[in-house]
């Protein structure tokens, strides 16, 4: 299959990975076990694991004057993801704290430059698909989406039901986890099934909901369901897995795929990330994503 184009309208953030044995009690000062730097912010992320996938990828981006912002463009560079970054002299690169307990997360963003991103700056290049989340502002992730000549992709992450209410109309296809999905669609429950449906009939095409290790929900605008289980994999860190999922998936659909390869390709890429700790060291390549999406079934 022929390498897709997906462009990345997103933010990137340093993230700073503490390790807890647990989360401290008000007015508590406690020891991490651990401390780690690693590139995040989930625009950033999506597009290394899409070019990853073996998608060729661009990403828009807004980043501040500093060590953190010329990091960004060196890791794109190595990533072989083309760049275009506004700098923003007076505004820091966005930063994450993220705590890590047992294998899940919690995390503390600080946008910094995310938040400059202008609608201006936002102009996708020629491509298959433009992938966007709600790190940014939904005014440059509007005028992305506006551009048109691309399939529209709207992971909605993090839940902010505002910008997510403004952008589904302008969306052809979902993607959000159970909290997200619960936010936008409080009416349908909390089965995934359900909540799919339910906001497959707000967008152009379709809604995935991700259901951590239950895999991934996809439902069509045509009233089709699918379901891609998720395989079992030693769980170290599910940062990024979110992140995973969607650059495969994208990178799968811009290259032709149809939409239940693409949620096979998705759940394993997903699933591989949980395996590793830090979002970017665990972003699979195309070969794994393959091997581990031939043992999915699709039902
Ligand atoms: O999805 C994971 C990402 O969310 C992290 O890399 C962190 O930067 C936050 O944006």
């Amino acid at each position: 299959m022929a390498n897709g184009r997906v462009a990345v309208i997103g933010s990137f953030n340093t993230d700073i990975v503490l390790r807890l044995p647990r989360l401290p009690a008000l007015g508590e000062t406690l020891a991490a076990a651990s401390l780690h730097r690693f590139a995040g912010g989930k625009g950033s992320n999506q597009a290394i694991a899409a070019a990853r996938a073996g998608a060729t990828v661009t990403m828009i981006a807004s980043l501040g004057a500093d060590a953190d912002g010329d990091a960004a463009l060196a890791l794109w560079a190595d990533e072989g993801v083309a760049a275009r970054a506004a700098r923003h002299p007076a505004l820091p690169t966005g930063t994450a704290v993220i705590l890590l307990e047992g294998g899940d997360n919690r995390i503390i963003l600080a946008p910094g430059a995310n938040a400059a991103l202008s609608a201006a700056d936002a102009a996708p290049p020629p491509c298959d698909v433009v992938l966007a989340q709600l790190e940014v502002p939904a005014e440059a992730v509007a005028a992305a989406f506006a551009a048109g000549g691309a399939r529209r992709v709207l992971n909605a992450a993090p839940a902010d039901p505002v910008a997510a209410r403004r952008l589904l109309p302008l969306t052809d296809l979902l993607l959000v986890n159970e909290g997200e999905a619960q936010a936008l669609a409080p009416e349908a429950g909390e089965d995934p099934a359900a909540l799919a449906r339910a906001l497959a009939a707000r967008v152009g095409e379709g809604a995935v909901v991700t259901v951590g290790a239950g895999g991934a929900v996809l439902a069509l605008r045509d009233g089709a369901l699918l379901h891609v289980p998720a395989p079992e994999v030693e769980v170290r860190d599910t940062t990024g897995a979110g992140d995973a999922f969607a650059g495969a998936f994208c990178a799968a659909l811009a290259a032709g795929a149809s939409h239940g390869d693409a949620l096979r390709l998705g759940v394993a890429a997903g699933s591989l990330a949980c395996t590793t700790l830090g979002a970017v060291p665990s972003l699979p390549r195309r070969a794994a994503i393959a091997a581990l999406a031939q043992e999915g079934l699709l039902t």
